[in-house]
């Protein structure tokens, strides 16, 4: 620990503020938990973790048992005081628009128990614009606000929060000063802004990350028509600094609980503001395109699909997480059922319950592919990309199609198996 330590509350015990409390708990800050629901709370107390989220478990229960870390209803909070991180949720509307409920609850109950001095960072993805209404409104009761854009990824928020690119601070120097002593022990560069830059610095961020997946989703397509083979393709571009390598994985399209949403507000921020995203818009409909790509392929290769056994394996959005939001397989098994497939599901972590989208879930992988005519790989899951294809070949039916939309499998390894392989940009 570094300096006078502010002690540290935050709301919401979802994947941000679990994992933020967890791992600035372990940096030896004192941190409180406030979390509304008293399933997660009852949960949070008795050392389980409400999400998975690899090492978030140990890290809670080592600042349990320092005594550093502990979990809250609000109503049991008291006074506000140091740092009031906010880390509710900012779901998607249908107009695209966030919806900021949660964040509005939770800034009124900090004006009315906040001691002067506290600073109050964000960290829910709030849209830009936001945070300067915000700080006015807090400033009246003696609270400084910053933005403090997350760049965690599921699946590796932990990693991600030790090892991150960057933390972005937008706010007064002074609130800004007290905010850099939380991550005094990361090895990151800081950029300080104001608190509109910070916001569209994560709308962006994400945004651009979803740019970079469309882009070579479209150029998987071409490749699909050429002959070319958008693996390489991804590779040679990613080589090129001025690129990167990263996010040029090529399949059915990005999911989760941040793109979707994230793309879809910026667009309506945009277009609130009276402008146009073009790119944006299109990026967006690309994705929605991608999910259809086994649907059509199946049906080119196998005809009518009434009847046919389709086991769709993989049901998250990615892998080593268990969250199905916007999920690829939440879209695509219906469409397969609306053309009368029998669709089973499989995911190597067990989602709770027996029922997904509509289909049954198989308990092993080889109950999922036996018998099957055909497989759509919809998440990456190591169990699923190292299987032993060969095995799992020799158990499916007709054809034995193996759709891989994540281009996770061996095409070769698929074809010398008896299977028919197809990938997304990577034709024979
Ligand atoms: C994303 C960002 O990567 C984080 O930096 C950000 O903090 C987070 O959103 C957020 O706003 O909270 P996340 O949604 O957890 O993180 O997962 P990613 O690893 O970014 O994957 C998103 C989706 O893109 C997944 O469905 C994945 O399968 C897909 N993807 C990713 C591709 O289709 N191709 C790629 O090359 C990479």
């Amino acid at each position: 620990m570094h300096g006078m330590a502010d002690k540290i509350t935050i709301f919401g015990a979802g994947y941000v503020g679990l994992v933020s409390g967890a791992c600035l708990a372990h940096s030896g800050h004192d941190v409180t938990l406030l979390e509304t629901d008293e399933g997660k709370l009852d949960s949070l107390r008795r050392g389980v973790s409400p999400i998975f989220e690899p090492g978030a478990e140990d890290l809670i229960a080592e600042g349990v048992a320092a005594g550093r870390l502990r979990f809250l209803h609000p109503d049991e909070a008291g006074p506000l005081g140091g740092i009031l991180v906010i880390a509710v949720g900012t779901p998607t509307t249908t107009t695209g628009a966030a919806d900021l409920t949660a964040v509005r609850t939770v800034v009124d109950r900090i004006a009315s128990a906040a001691e002067p001095g506290a600073i109050v960072a964000m960290k829910s993805t709030v849209p830009a614009g936001t945070g300067v209404r915000l700080a006015e409104k807090l400033r009246g009761y003696g609270c400084e606000y910053v933005s403090n854009p997350e760049f965690l990824r599921e699946g590796s928020a932990v990693q991600d929060w030790y090892h991150t690119d960057r933390i972005v601070l937008g706010g007064t120097p002074v609130a800004l000063e007290r905010m850099k002593a939380l991550y005094a022990d990361i090895d990151a560069p800081v950029l300080t802004c104001d608190i509109t830059s910070a916001e569209m610095i994560k709308y962006a961020s994400n945004a651009f990350l979803a740019t970079k997946i469309s882009f070579i989703n479209e150029i998987a397509s071409i490749c699909d028509f050429l002959g070319a083979q958008v693996d390489d393709v991804a590779a040679g571009i990613g080589m090129d600094a001025r690129i990167g390598k990263d996010f040029l994985r090529a399949g059915i399209g990005w999911g989760g609980s941040c793109f979707p949403k994230d793309t879809r507000a910026l667009d309506f921020i945009a277009t609130i503001n009276g402008y146009d995203f073009h790119l944006l818009r299109a990026v967006i409909e690309v994705n929605a395109r991608q999910r259809v790509l086994p649907v059509r392929a199946l049906k080119s290769e196998l005809g009518e699909l009434e009847g046919k056994r389709v086991a769709v394996l993989g049901l998250t959005f990615k892998p080593e997480t268990d969250d199905t939001r916007e999920a690829p397989a939440l879209e695509i098994i219906p469409l397969l059922a609306a053309e009368g497939a029998e669709v089973v599901g499989y995911n190597p972590m067990t989602l709770g319950g027996d029922d997904y989208a509509g289909v049954r879930v198989c308990p092993t992988l080889d109950e999922a592919v036996a018998c099957a005519e055909a497989v759509v790989i919809t998440t990456e899951w190591p169990e699923i990309r190292d299987a032993d294809w060969t095995a799992l070949i020799a158990t499916m039916a007709g054809r034995r199609l193996v759709y891989d939309g994540r281009n996770c499998l061996d095409p070769g390894r698929v074809r010398d198996a008896g299977g028919t392989y197809l990938g997304v940009g990577r034709p024979q």
